[in-house]
């Protein structure tokens, strides 16, 4: 029998001060949530509805049973940071040293975390883009310093590097970029990247480099990484994630890649957040890139399938579909059909149209009128097609 003492909660709640007072649940969570509990399909959280491949699957369990359950090296295993080394040089010609270089994180996401605790503190300023993705803002905050948000400027969302330039000041730390951008779908240039350089050179300012979707990248284009900039790459992390590269999400094994002086303090972070990752799909992930060292090359032309699959079922409709440069998103605009609104119309997309879609208003910290939602093209061809007809039977019932 539990006992209750009825004052515990009121008295929790008057000594646990938030430190994030208006974080609740991502709006990833909640529509993932609430497309299960309406049966709606979930074209708002980016992870993929299709298998993984079994190869990867047999290589997990061969690495439990083969007795590799313990802790994992702090920092990675060596054949793994090894694997992403020789993957590296694959991709950008660079030559990355793995035991100063690489560590193995929790996903993405705590390489961002782990790289910003370790490098911005009380007073500093971290500039993000708006729309930026979730975890950046808190992380600064939790490690006491101030988060600018700079805007992408409408309707391509184009970096104004000139504001960038005019936001900078004693106090600003870092900048964080992504590309390719969720949710913009867009991608930094290498004159971009050369901007960026100009706007922080002669500063002490680092930059970390959000680069999860390296590899989704449409029509021809290449992915310009701060890895291999001639200004950026020697005070830059760039963070990554097998997550995306896998097709699976729900493996939490990603990395971070930095000078070995900013790696130092990574690791000093990343050993007290979460020590170390799971060895069995570190041992696994190795043993899949020595196998298929050019993991990642057909993805930019299986979600280019994709997205052309989602966009071509949607043609001629009341919807329009902004450009989308890479990423495993595409924009849905809706401004033909109802006034700007995206968090109301993503609500009517669920429980009218069944489909979940992400409005971008959360990516913002004051967001400006949308008439756009995001949809993630990383499902099966049969549910973009479900989806896409829902949608399209949606915007008749509209017009
Ligand atoms: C831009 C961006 N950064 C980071 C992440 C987090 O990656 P991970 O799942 O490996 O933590 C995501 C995941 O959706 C993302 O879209």
């Amino acid at each position: 029998m539990v006992h209750r003492n009825p004052s515990a909660s009121s008295e929790a709640a008057r000594f646990a001060r938030s430190k994030l007072p208006e974080v609740g649940t991502t709006i990833f969570t909640v529509m993932s949530r609430r497309a299960h509990e309406l049966g709606a399909l979930n074209l708002g959280q980016g992870f993929p509805d299709y298998d993984i491949d079994p190869r990867l699957a047999t290589l997990v369990a061969a690495a439990m049973t083969a007795g590799h359950n313990q802790y994992a090296p702090m920092e990675g295993l060596m054949s793994l940071r090894q694997g992403i080394a020789a993957k590296l040089a694959r991709s950008y010609r660079i030559a990355i040293d793995p035991e100063t270089q690489v560590t193995v994180t929790l996903g993405a996401t705590e390489a961002i975390y782990s790289a910003i605790q370790a490098v911005v503190g009380p007073g500093d300023e971290a500039i993000a883009f708006d729309p930026a993705y979730d975890s950046y803002e808190p992380a600064v905050r939790l490690a006491g310093a101030r988060c600018i948000r700079l805007p992408l400027m409408p309707p391509d969302f184009v970096y104004d590097w000139e504001r960038v330039r005019a936001c900078i000041g004693e106090r600003t730390r870092l900048v964080i970029v992504n590309s390719p951008h969720n949710p913009a779908c867009t991608m930094l240039s290498r004159t971009d990247l050369d901007r960026l350089a100009e706007a922080i050179d002669g500063r002490d300012i680092l930059v970390l480099s959000d680069e999860v979707y390296e590899h989704v990248v449409f029509d021809g284009r290449a992915h310009a990484t701060v890895l291999d900039h001639p200004e950026l790459a020697g005070r830059s992390f760039a963070v990554f994630s097998f997550g995306k590269t896998l097709h699976a999400t729900g493996l939490r094994v990603g990395y971070a890649v930095a000078p070995p002086e900013l790696t130092r303090e990574l690791r000093k972070v990343h050993q007290f957040n979460t020590f170390s990752i799971a060895n069995p799909l570190q041992h696994a992930i190795a043993a899949y890139l020595a196998e298929k060292p050019d993991i990642g090359a057909d993805l930019a032309a299986f979600f280019q399938a994709k997205r052309d699959r989602l966009r071509g079922a949607l043609a001629g409709g009341a919807f329009q579909l902004p450009p989308a440069q890479g990423t495993y998103f595409q924009l849905l605009d809706f401004g033909a059909l109802a006034p700007p609104g995206d968090v109301a119309f993503a609500e009517r997309l669920l429980t009218e149209a069944g489909v979940a879609t992400i409005p971008l208003s959360p990516f913002y910290e004051r967001a400006p009128a949308l008439t756009v939602v995001r949809l993630c093209i990383a499902k099966r061809d049969a549910t973009l097609d479900a989806a896409a007809a829902r949608l399209a039977k949606f915007a008749e019932r509209l017009t």
